[in-house]
């Protein structure tokens, strides 16, 4: 049994006395530890060894005192997975120095065994949940099927991702057959993931924002929409599609249990467009964790206040930056674990 189990009954849609926390990219380069880590071992040695995987998921639990763990692995480990080169690089991020552009480079990916290419992460997943030892659920994620697209085509990190909208534009049958391949992939490896332990996964669109609504739609929530079909009565999911406002109704229909959302969006509108009873997730800016800490406090409790009581999980609308100081990321925390809902009207109507 989880002791914790604040963010597992909140995404059941139950009354809970005070929000769950905890942040997105909560293992990283803004933690001494992990710093000292990375020092001595690669990012895919890190990523690959269950040890340090485990490790690296627990530093922020034990810091910073968060309501769940996500396991420290990386979305393009599916990309590794289905026969693609993939590497980190220092100041520049992911590399991928073969990308795929053509019906020919396309040849070099396959729908792969992911019990077997991935079962790393499969390990990492159970020796954490033995550390975790009931504390707190562990969170599994993957990247959506159009994300991991543009990492594919473009090949690189980009602020576009242009590569990747002309090669759908130009290529549609062959873009459509990858992003079904990487959709099959993603479902068995969530489904697996969640055979090894995990007791919620997240689903990262993190360039669905890019995408107009009805291209985000074509490309992008079509697939997302399977994968979340296919993990009904499996696990609770979370979307996350940073920039993707306009499609929350949509991405409310899927029956997911829980929609991320980021700070470009007011809380109150964001409830409005996703209509209840869907569970909303974020929506702090990660840079706002520079503030000075008396402002940061009231500006969480700000966040904590529009959101209202219930029906939410704090964290930040997109990953932590490597240079926010640990106290600022702790009083994030702290801020939200002293909240308590005050309205107990709307606690008991949930
Ligand atoms: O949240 C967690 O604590 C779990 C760890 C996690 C990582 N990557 C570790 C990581 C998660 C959930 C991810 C997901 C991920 N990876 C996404 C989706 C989320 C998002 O932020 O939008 C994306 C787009 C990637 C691809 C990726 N991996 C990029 C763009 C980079 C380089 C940018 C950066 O942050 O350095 C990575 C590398 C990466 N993944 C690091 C970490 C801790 C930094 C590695 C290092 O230099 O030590």
């Amino acid at each position: 049994m989880i002791k914790n189990d604040l963010i597992l009954r909140t995404l059941a849609g139950l009354a809970t006395e005070r929000p769950p926390v905890w942040m997105m990219r909560q293992a990283g380069r803004y933690l001494p530890e992990y710093r000292r880590l990375r020092e001595k071992y690669s990012f895919f040695e890190r990523v690959q060894t269950p040890a340090l995987a485990a490790e690296i998921t627990l530093q922020p639990v034990d810091q910073l005192g968060v309501d769940a763990a996500i396991l420290f692995s990386d979305i393009l480990v599916v990309l590794q997975a289905m026969g693609l080169e993939v590497q980190l690089i220092e100041n520049t991020g992911p590399v991928l120095p073969e990308p795929v552009r053509s019906e020919a480079d396309a040849k070099r990916i396959f729908v792969p065994d992911v019990e077997d290419a991935l079962s790393y992460v499969f390990d990492a997943i159970r020796l954490t949940k033995q550390e975790l030892n009931g504390r707190i659920p562990l969170i599994g994620f993957a990247g959506s099927p159009w994300t991991l697209l543009c990492y594919m085509v473009d090949g690189k990190g980009s602020k576009t991702f242009d590569l990747t909208k002309s090669f759908c534009y130009t290529q549609p049958a062959l873009a459509h057959r990858i992003l079904q391949m990487l959709t099959d992939t993603t479902i068995n490896y969530l489904l697996q993931q969640v055979k090894a332990g995990a007791d919620v996964v997240q689903l990262f669109d993190s360039w669905g924002g890019l995408l107009g609504p009805e291209d985000f739609e074509v490309f992008s929530l079509q697939y997302m929409r399977q994968i979340i079909e296919a993990l009904k009565g499996e696990s609770p999911t979370i979307l996350f599609a940073k920039g993707a406002w306009h499609s929350l109704a949509e991405m409310a229909a899927t029956g997911v249990s829980c929609i991320g959302v980021d700070w470009c969006i007011r809380p109150q509108m964001a409830r409005e467009m996703a209509g209840s009873p869907v569970v909303l997730q974020g929506n702090f800016d990660p840079a706002r964790l520079l503030t000075p800490k008396a402002d940061l406090k009231k500006q969480v409790i700000r966040m904590l206040n529009a959101f209202g009581p219930g029906r939410h999980i704090a964290n930040l609308g997109h990953g932590i930056l490597p240079n926010v100081p640990v106290d600022h990321a702790k009083l994030f925390v702290d801020t939200v674990k002293n909240h308590v809902y005050q309205n107990s009207y709307e606690k008991s109507s949930l």
